[in-house]
This record gives structure tokens, sequence and C-alpha cells, in this order.
């Protein structure tokens, strides 16, 4: 297909083209090159390194709604919880020994974490591990939030945009959350300096073909340092319980375009790919992928930190997790490493 070729030449397509690419995407000839080129260029930029985030999932209590998360504050049988500082900190002690030197802290949108407490938190990480890098993970915040938080020592911050449709982003979120103010606060974070996540979800309830090209074209005027994106899962407490999951391959090859777009991009292979496919995560980084993003959280929050249903991982220890990803990806030819893993520009 020349719409490849020219990709492949060009990092980029207009959104015509993305959209009749991601309509290609059962060709699995299609698929291959895109995905041969993908890990091509990867291992150009960063050889056979995969990176790893320590998540920490520290609160599920949210204000917001949105109409497919587990954790919506409309759910009433979410069990909810909330780390302590202490916890938070005892789970750096132990992904610092396994090798962490990047944190993600990511909640809900939860009030209790004023700026001062939050602040707080990320100064006491980059104190006790100056050589690490904390990721925020929040969601929507005021500039000047943004901008504390980043004195505070916050390196870099993921908020997915979701999708980049209006009428779409309406039909995922109530009507206070909006698609404008979500690319404010993208904005806001880019000019502040931080390394920035966007991203969104693929197949999610109403999503098209041209849904996906805007997300594409989004990506590719935005450049994110990160792309976060994974399949949608169904949460049974949600409006969207009977809706069908998003599509592995269709995701595997967001991932391959999306390596090809963004070369130096910060790629993670998702935990929602890895519910899907028993090898979800392995087959991202034959896809262009370069991250993966392990659960630092204690074992016993985190069957509560539930997005969708069946999360994996959740049974787990910190350690087991780790070795666990650790063969996963040599299984496939790559290598997880102890570093920081910034982007590389
Ligand atoms: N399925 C897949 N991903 C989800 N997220 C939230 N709910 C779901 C779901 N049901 C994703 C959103 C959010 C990220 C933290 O998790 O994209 O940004
Ligand atoms: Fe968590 Fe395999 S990655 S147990």
């Amino acid at each position: 297909m020349d719409i490849a070729d020219k990709l492949i030449r060009e990092h980029r397509l207009t959104k015509e083209e993305y959209a009749e690419l991601i309509r290609a995407y059962e060709d699995e000839n299609l698929a291959k090159r895109l995905a041969d080129e993908a890990v091509r260029l990867r291992r150009e930029i960063y050889g056979d390194a995969v990176y790893v985030r320590g998540l920490i999932e520290f609160t599920n209590i949210c204000k917001n709604d949105c109409l497919y998360c587990g954790i919506r504050k409309s759910n009433p049988n979410a069990e909810r919880y909330r780390l302590t500082k202490e916890e938070i900190l005892d789970c750096c002690v132990q992904g610092y020994h396994l090798g962490y030197r990047t944190f993600v802290l990511q909640g809900g949108e939860d009030g209790y974490y004023t700026d001062e407490r939050l602040a707080d938190i990320v100064s006491a990480i980059k104190s006790k591990y100056p050589d690490c890098a904390v990721t925020l993970s929040v969601g929507e915040r005021s500039f000047e939030s943004y901008r504390l938080l980043k004195s505070a020592g916050a390196d870099r911050y993921l908020l997915r945009h979701e999708t980049a449709n209006v009428q779409h982003y309406q039909r995922l979120h109530p009507p206070e959350l909006t698609l404008e103010n979500r690319m404010r606060c993208l904005r806001d974070l880019k000019q502040l300096g931080y390394q920035v996540g966007a991203g969104f979800m693929v197949g999610s309830p109403y999503q098209t073909a041209e849904c996906l090209a805007d997300d594409l074209l989004l990506l590719q005027e935005f450049q994110p340092e990160m792309a976060g994106i994974g399949p949608f899962i169904p949460h049974h407490d949600t409006e969207f319980a009977n809706e069908p999951a998003g599509s592995v391959e269709l995701t595997l090859f967001l991932l391959s375009i999306i390596r090809i777009m963004l070369p130096h991009v910060l790629l993670p292979a998702t935990t929602a790919l890895g519910t899907l496919n028993p090898v979800g995560r392995e087959r991202g980084m034959l896809c262009g992928a370069n991250v993966v993003m392990p659960n630092l959280s204690p074992v016993e929050n985190r069957k509560k930190y539930e997005l969708y249903d069946n999360k994996i991982c959740t049974g787990e220890e910190a350690a087991e997790c780790r070795g666990c990803l650790a063969n996963r990806m040599k299984s496939v030819g790559f290598r997880l490493v102890t570093d920081r893993g910034d982007y590389c520009p």
C-alpha cells in the first residue's frame, strides 16, 4: 500500500490517509510491514532496551464520572482507598531495590491531594532518590498547580487526551469535562517543561476510523514525548458494561503507526493490552513499543484500582512482576533496563 510507504518516508499523513490506513488494519502483510519498520526505528534509537516504570496507584477516589471508568464517582461498588505518604515512599523503596528509576504516581482526581500534599510527596521522593524520575498522572489541574508540582521536582506527566473528536469526547464523558480543557492542560504541561504523555483508548464505544485518524493527527501535531494507547475494556459497573472490548490487532497496528510517526516517542505496551491477550505486551514490543509499566502498588490495594474488568498482575508482588516482565521481554529479544529512560530527542 502506497500510504504505508508515504508514512515510512515522510513520518506524517493527512487525516484521510490515516483513516484509510486504519480501515486496512486486518491486512496482515500491511501490519507486518509497519511493525517491522516500527521495530527497526526503535532499535536504531533505543536499541534493545525496554524501560520500566513503577506504577503506584495511590488513590482510587475520583471526583469525575467518565462513562468508561470503573473508579468513576458514581460507582458505589468501588472500594475506595488512599495511600499515605509513607506507604507511597515504601513502594519507592521496594521499587528502587528492584531497579526502577521512574516512579509513576497515578490516581483518580482526588481533592485530598492538594498541591501542597502532592508537592510534599514528590519532593520527598526526589530528595530520597535524586537519580529517579517522577511522573505524575493525576488528571486535569490548573497551570499554577502544574507549575508548583514541576518545581517540587516532577519530571513527566501522563494525561491521555482519550479522543481527539469533540462529539466523541462528549459521548464518553459527562458535560463538565471537555476536550478543550484537556488540551489546555496538555499545552500547559508542555509549556512548563514536563515530558508529556498524551494518548487514547482503542475501540471505545462510538469510536470510528475517523476518530482514530483525529487521534493520530493530534499526536502528529502535538508531538508528545510519550504516547499511551491501549484497548478499551468494559467494566461491569459502568454503563458500557455490555460494550465489546477494543481490538488487540488494531491496537498493535496503531502502535506501529505511532512509532513510525514519532520515532523517538516513549511508547508503553499497556497492561490493558496484556489483559486482553496473554502475550499482548510482548506483541506490543514487536510492533514498536519500548516501555512497560508494572504495578508497584501494595498488593492489598491492587484489585481496588479497577479501571476495567480482569486486569492482570493484581495478585503479584512487585518483585514477581518485575521478574515476570524481564522474562517476557527477553522472550521477544528485548532487555529490561535499570535506567530513568528519558526521552531521547
Ligand atoms: N478500558 C481501558 N482503559 C481505560 N482507562 C480508563 N478506563 C478504561 C477502560 N475501561 C484508561 C484511560 C485513562 C487511563 C488511566 O486508563 O485512558 O486515561
Ligand atoms: Fe506482573 Fe507478569 S508483569 S506478573
